[in-house]
């Protein structure tokens, strides 16, 4: 069964108008969790890629195993105040509101390959935000890698058009 018919949609969740796509149902479905790592897997394994950094928190449960078995680091991007050390940030706009991002200075090093996951890209401000951190620290993003994007809310066009990569193992319209 395909990773997309495995997404629950709630709508009005959690405001009027959005149709939320619930990638809860695609994780606790053993082969759904399998087939949605894998396919990321297979499509980075022969691409040097140095760490894997992910957005708390939806983010986190893709792209760690991801990194795990693509052997090599994770990083965490936290919302404000959750990494201990010392932290560069970024503002961001959400679908439904606004928020910051976090990560450590220290988390990577000026010209490491790096993958980028989330598990949905929308607007595109949270993974703007997360480029932007990357960037700022010397890293070179290979891809931005995402489970769902939703297209016609218009995040990927608008990152494409700053000369990111954009990968998604399904759309919804
Ligand atoms: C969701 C999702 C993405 C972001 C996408 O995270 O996991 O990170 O929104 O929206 P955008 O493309 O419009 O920026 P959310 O901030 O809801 O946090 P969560 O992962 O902790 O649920
Ligand atoms: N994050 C931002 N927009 C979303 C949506 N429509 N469904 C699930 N997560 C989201």
């Amino acid at each position: 069964m395909p990773i997309k018919s495995r997404i629950r949609t709630i709508p009005h969740y959690p405001h009027e108008g959005i149709q939320f796509r619930d990638v809860t149902t695609l994780l606790k479905d053993p082969i759904g969790l399998r087939t949605t790592i894998q396919e990321i897997v297979t499509r980075y394994q022969s691409i040097k890629i140095d760490k894997v950094v992910a957005i708390e928190s939806r983010g986190f449960i893709v792209g760690a195993p991801v990194a795990y078995a693509l052997g090599v680091g994770f990083v965490p991007i936290r919302k404000p105040g959750k990494l201990p050390a010392e932290t560069i940030g970024c503002e961001y706009q959400l679908e439904y509101g606004s928020d910051r991002i976090e990560m450590h200075v220290d988390a990577i090093q000026r010209g490491e390959k790096i993958l980028l996951v989330d598990d949905l890209i929308a607007t595109g401000g949270t993974m703007e935000a997360a480029a932007k951190l990357v960037q700022e620290m010397g890293g070179e993003i290979v891809e931005c890698c995402f489970v769902v994007d939703l297209p016609d809310v218009g995040g990927r066009a608008k990152l494409e058009k700053q000369g990111l990569k954009i990968f998604s193992l399904c759309q919804f319209e």
